[in-house]
């Protein structure tokens, strides 16, 4: 067996989380089918997939509550198996579902968690204070958590997972349900966790825009194996480019239009036209000239840049997005 915890090669330092062919199977469904991960330290790992690819179950493989079938794995230089306390000193998981003890407040939550990591009471204190303050929470410390939104319940569950000092923090679907706002608050807490403490982060998420957002690289998960991985930008290399959408009102004006345009593609049922473009202001002009010049009314007119959407829908050939499965 090859050693898994290669050096980074910028930094020499061993990487944060490493893994071969992990492998798991819940009687006949095999839920992940031989996964690698290399994710050198202090920095942000985006797990990208739709429901049931298999997330949390590697969460929670990397974070040693439930074992593999098979496969090798090393977190903060631990093996998973033979070494699994080295593993839970260093980490800190925050669920996919909140935690957090509804009939407490927040203060007592982060004190049950100071106790649980066997700090000293003065030194538990200061902390549940400092984390309460970094997540605006000071006002509402003292309020039973019953009473929380679902934004202030999932940064408590955050500052949970922080009382410990982690230096690798699994975040499994920090942001699901959050509204815009709260959203960019978490965004910014991981990056500064990132930025200011050099925590290695290992998150997983169903949007797209998260991971483009907040991660060095993304892995994309489907049917339990890693189907693509990079920068959001190699990723965004590997699909076609954009485009522009044209809808017409009736099927003589989209024929009209398909023949102008040049390896464009209709859809017949939408009555709509797909044009390849780079998103620049004089390939929308030149495509309204022909409009004009057509006598064609378009009803609509979008104009489409590739995200991460069509990363994932050229990787696995379905139209299941994240955004669009429902939970
Ligand atoms: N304890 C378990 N027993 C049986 N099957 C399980 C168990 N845990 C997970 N599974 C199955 O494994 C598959 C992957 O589940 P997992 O929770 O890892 O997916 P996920 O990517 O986190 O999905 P979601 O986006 O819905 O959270 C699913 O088909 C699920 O039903
Ligand atoms: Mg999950």
């Amino acid at each position: 067996m090859t050693t898994i915890a290669l050096p980074d090669s910028r930094t020499g330092t061993p990487p944060a989380i490493s893994a071969v062919g992990l492998r798991k199977a819940y009687g006949d469904k095999v839920v992940l089918n031989g996964v690698d991960l290399h994710i050198p330290e202090g920095t942000v790992f985006a797990l990208l997939g739709p429901n049931g690819a298999g997330k949390t179950t590697t969460v929670e493989i990397l974070s040693t509550l439930v074992p593999a079938d098979g496969g090798q794995a090393r977190v903060a230089g631990c093996d998973l198996v033979r070494e699994a306390p080295g593993v839970r000193d260093a980490i800190g998981v925050t669920g996919q579902f909140a935690a957090v003890d509804q009939l407490l407040t927040a203060e007592e939550n982060l004190l049950l968690m100071a106790d649980l990591e066997h700090l000293p009471r003065a030194e538990g204190r200061r902390r549940a204070a400092a984390l309460l303050d970094r997540f605006e929470l000071t006002e509402a410390a003292r309020k039973p958590v019953s009473t929380f939104s679902g934004g202030m319940r999932r940064k408590l569950d955050l500052a949970m997972t922080l009382v410990g000092d982690p230096r690798i923090i699994f975040l499994d679907e920090p942001t699901t349900g959050l509204d815009p706002r709260s959203r960019r608050t978490m965004w910014e807490i991981i990056r500064g966790l990132v930025v200011e403490q050099g925590v290695t982060v290992f998150l997983t998420t169903q949007y797209l825009e998260e991971a483009d957002q907040l991660a060095d690289r993304i892995a994309v998960l489907d049917r339990g194996r890693i189907v693509a991985e990079g920068t959001a930008e190699e990723l965004k290399r590997l699909i076609p480019g954009g485009h522009i959408r044209l809808t017409f009102p009736d099927a003589a004006q989209l024929d009209t239009a398909a023949q102008r345009f040049a390896g464009s593609v209709r859809d017949d049922e939408e009555l709509s036209l797909r044009i390849a473009s780079d998103g620049g202001i004089a390939t929308l002009r030149a495509v309204l000239d022909v409009l004009d010049a057509e006598r064609l009314r378009a009803e609509s007119l979008t104009q489409h840049t590739p995200d991460l959407d069509d990363v994932f829908l050229t990787l696995t050939g379905r139209s299941d997005s994240p955004k669009d499965s429902s939970r």
